[in-house]
């Protein structure tokens, strides 16, 4: 089985991504790290713990990583994911926070790297604070991963939180920086902003039916995407196509053969531009003339992205 480790950062996406690794029958989801991003880490925290619940999968671990980004303040996303994280969902009876775990999260990277060396595939679909600092502690970190999965970043200057910023890089544009250029001996595949709003984007005729899927499982799916699903559908940009970002990082980690197209090129985070703090600079000319850092994910294969929803709720 693949060994996966994913950091989240608990919104509903996250939350598809974690229900996608729990039923992949070729996976086996070694811990769950959490960090500040959509929502407060605590919360993100108890975010995991409801959906291993529902999934009856409370014995995978969880762990508290960073509560704030490199510098600066914490910026979150209820207003898209709702107060909760979730959608805003009443959980009647959430499982007991004594759950987590005391270790720290980028602790727990750390160790789980050094059991399982060269076999862990890292997904990170949150702000990238966690794998800042696991670095900076220990440099040979990334070089014992398998490989690194991030959803996060822009490939052509289109934001969603700023006009030029993807939110998990302009929440800690440091972080997501020390990423790109200190992860050595990884390549780092990246599933971008961009390829998740046009061709990774799910056709509404098709993403009803996976809405409807009468299972426990499926309809505590479709309970906490519903105030987003029918925001997107009214929102003018978005009315024929469900897009999703993070369950993509997940699909890439653990079915490789998914890519249908992706691009090598060395790319950076702008820290200081006056309106492109967070933005992702690829070098695609090769004018800096330096190896690639990234491979970007540009298309996958749609219907088995499709059928991976369906296996997780049916
Ligand atoms: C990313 O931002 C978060 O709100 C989502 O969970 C996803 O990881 C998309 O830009
Ligand atoms: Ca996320």
């Amino acid at each position: 089985k693949k060994l996966i480790v994913l950091d989240v950062d608990c919104g509903h996406d996250d939350a598809q991504a974690i229900m996608l690794a729990l039923t992949r029958p070729n996976v086996q989801v070694l811990g769950i790290t959490c960090v500040a991003g959509n929502v407060d880490v605590n919360q993100v925290c108890r975010n995991v713990l409801r959906i291993l619940k529902v999934f009856g999968r409370l014995d995978v671990p969880v762990y508290r990583g960073a509560a704030v980004p490199i510098l600066g303040n914490h910026i979150d996303a209820r207003y898209w994911h709702g107060k909760d994280g979730l959608g805003d969902v009443p959980d009647p009876d959430p499982p007991s926070e004594e759950l987590v775990q005391s270790e720290h999260a980028v602790n727990a990277l750390l160790r789980l790297s050094k059991e399982h060396p060269g076999e862990i595939s890292l997904v990170a679909v949150a702000p990238l604070t966690n794998l800042a600092l696991a670095v900076r502690l220990d440099p040979e970190f990334p070089a014992r991963l398998k490989d690194l999965v991030i959803m996060g970043g822009n490939i052509n200057g289109i934001g969603n939180i700023t006009p030029s910023g993807e939110f998990n890089f302009y929440c800690d544009p440091e972080a997501a920086n020390m990423v790109l250029n200190s992860y050595k001996g990884v390549l780092i595949n990246i599933v971008p902003w961009e390829p998740c709003v046009n061709a990774l984007a799910i056709p509404y005729d098709e993403w009803d039916k996976i809405m409807a899927i009468p299972t426990e499982r499926g309809k505590f799916h479709a309970a906490i995407l519903a105030s987003s699903v029918k925001r997107e559908k009214a929102a003018k940009s978005y009315t024929t196509h469900y897009h999703t970002c993070d369950p993509y990082a997940l699909m890439v980690a653990a079915h490789p053969e998914v890519v249908l197209e992706s691009e090598d090129v060395y790319a950076t985070v702008e820290l200081r531009g006056e309106v492109t703090r967070g933005q992702m600079v690829c070098d695609y000319r090769g004018v800096w003339k330096k190896e690639p850092n990234l491979r970007i994910i540009k298309k996958v294969d749609m219907q088995a992205a499709i059928q991976m929803f369906w296996d997780a709720f049916q």
